[in-house]
C-alpha cells in the first residue's frame, strides 16, 4: 500500500507524534495534517514538518462534510489515521455536546467521505484510534482486551464508544477496510497540561498545588506516546481490516504512586532537595463518577503486530519532566486566554 495519508487531530498531542513517526518511516508518502486547532490543537505541535514538502497542513473540523470532502478530494488518501477528538473527562462532565458533536458526528462524517472517496477499493486503510475507556472500570484484578464488552461511563468514553460501534458498523455494512485501536493512558511530550502528568509536574515546576482527586487510589496503566504512534503506524501498514489492536504500557499505578514519583523527577532535575516537591500534593474532591481502574492485556497485539512498548515508565517520566522543562516558550503559547479559563472554572471550588 502507497499514496498519501491523512490524519486528523494532527496539530494535538498523539497526532503529532504520528506525523512525526509517518514522515519518518515513508520518506515518500505525502502526510497530510487536519485539525480544527481547537484549544488542544497547537500548530507549535507539528513545527518540525514545517518545511517538509512531503507535509501539508488543512484546517478544518471533522463534523464539517464539506471541509473533510475537500480535505478527501485535494489530498486522495489512501489511509486515514483518525486521532481528531474532544479528549478529556473533565471537560465532558461540563460540555457534553461538543463531545458528540466531535467525536460521534465527526466520526460518522469522516467515515461517510472515506465511502464516497473509496467506494470498494480494500487497498485503503481507516484507523480509528480509541481509548480503553470505552470498556468501562475494573477491579483490583483483570484487564481489558479487543473483545471486552463496552461499559463507557463518561461522556467522554460514551462518546468514543459511539464512534467505535460505527467505524465497525462502516466496516460490517459497507465493507470498508476499517481498524479500530483502544489505548489506555498516554503521557509524553506535547501533551496539553489539563491531563494529569503535565498538570502536576508544571504545578510542581511552579510551586503551586498539585490536585489529586478523591484518595489518589485509582489505577490507570501508563504508555509513552512514541510507543502508540508506532503502534497506530504499525496497525496501518500490517493490521487486518475489520480488526481491533488494544495498546498499553504493562505499567500500571495508582494516581498518587505516579505523581510521587513524578514530583521526585521534578526535583532530581530542578536540583532542589529529593521530597520537596511532594509537599505541594493536594488531595481534592473527586471526579463525578470517576473509573476505579483501567488494565489492557496486550499479548494479542505483541503476538498480531509483533508490537511492544519501548520506553519503561521511569525513564519516560525523566523525559517528559526534561521536555517540559526545556520548552516554556510552546508551554506559553498554549497557555492560552481558553486554558486559563478552564483551568480557573474547572479547579474553583476544589482546592
Ligand atoms: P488532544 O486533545 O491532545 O488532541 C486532539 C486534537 O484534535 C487537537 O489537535 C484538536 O485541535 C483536534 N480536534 C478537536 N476537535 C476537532 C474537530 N472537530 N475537527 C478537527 N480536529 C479537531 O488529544 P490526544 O490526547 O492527542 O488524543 C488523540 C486521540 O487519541 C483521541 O481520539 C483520543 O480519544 C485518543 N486516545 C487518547 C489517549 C490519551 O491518553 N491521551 C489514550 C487513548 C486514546
Ligand atoms: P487524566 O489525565 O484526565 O486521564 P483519564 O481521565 O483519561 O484517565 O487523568 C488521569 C487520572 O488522574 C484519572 O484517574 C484522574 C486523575 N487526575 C487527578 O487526580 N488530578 C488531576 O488534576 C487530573 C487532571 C486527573
Amino acid at each position: 500500500m502507497n499514496g498519501p495519508i491523512l490524519v486528523t487531530g494532527a496539530a494535538g498531542f498523539i497526532g503529532s507524534h504520528v506525523v512525526d513517526v509517518l514522515r519518518s518511516q515513508f520518506p515518500d508518502r505525502h502526510v497530510a495534517s487536519f485539525d480544527a486547532l481547537t484549544y488542544a490543537g497547537n500548530l507549535d505541535n507539528l513545527a518540525a514538518h514545517r518545511d517538509d514538502p512531503n507535509h501539508s497542513f488543512i484546517h478544518g473540523d471533522v463534523a464539517d462534510r464539506d471541509a473533510v470532502r475537500a480535505a478527501f478530494d485535494a489530498v486522495a488518501p489512501t489511509a486515514v489515521l483518525h486521532l481528531a477528538a474532544e479528549s478529556h473527562v473533565d471537560r465532558s462532565l461540563v460540555d457534553p455536546l461538543s463531545f458528540v458533536r466531535t467525536n460521534v458526528m465527526g466520526t460518522a462524517v469522516l467515515l461517510q467521505e472515506a465511502r464516497r472517496a473509496w467506494g470498494d477499493r480494500t487497498d485503503v486503510r481507516f484507523v480509528h484510534v480509541s481509548t480503553d475507556e470505552v470498556f468501562g472500570a475494573l477491579g483490583e484484578t483483570g484487564s481489558f482486551d479487543a473483545h471486552t464488552p463496552y461499559d463507557p461511563r463518561s461522556p467522554y468514553s460514551a462518546s468514543k464508544a459511539g464512534s467505535d460501534h460505527l467505524a465497525r458498523a462502516f466496516h460490517h455494512s459497507y465493507g470498508l477496510p476499517v481498524i479500530v485501536t483502544n489505548c489506555t493512558n498516554n503521557y509524553g511530550p506535547r501533551q496539553f497540561p489539563e491531563k494529569l502528568v503535565p498538570l502536576a509536574l508544571l504545578r510542581a515546576v511552579e510551586g503551586g498545588i498539585v490536585p489529586v482527586y478523591g484518595q489518589g487510589q485509582q489505577v490507570r496503566d501508563w504508555l509513552h506516546v512514541r510507543d502508540h504512534a508506532r503502534g497506530l503506524v504499525s496497525t496501518m501498514r500490517d493490521g487486518v481490516p475489520g480488526s481491533t489492536y488494544v495498546f498499553g504500557g504493562e505499567a500500571e499505578r495508582k494516581n498518587l504512586d505516579l505523581v510521587t514519583d513524578l514530583l521526585d523527577v521534578v526535583d532530581a532535575q530542578l536540583g532542589r532537595p529529593s521530597g520537596t516537591s511532594r509537599a505541594f500534593i493536594r488531595f481534592v474532591a473527586d471526579r463525578p463518577g470517576h473509573d476505579y481502574r483501567y488494565a489492557m492485556d496486550i499479548e494479542a497485539t505483541r503476538r498480531d503486530l509483533g508490537w511492544a512498548p519501548s520506553v519503561s515508565l521511569a525513564e519516560g517520566l525523566r523525559d517528559t519532566v526534561a521536555w517540559y522543562l526545556a520548552n516554556g516558550p510552546w508551554l506559553e503559547r498554549v497557555r492560552s486566554g481558553n486554558y486559563r479559563a478552564w483551568e480557573t472554572t474547572w479547579y474553583a471550588g476544589r482546592q
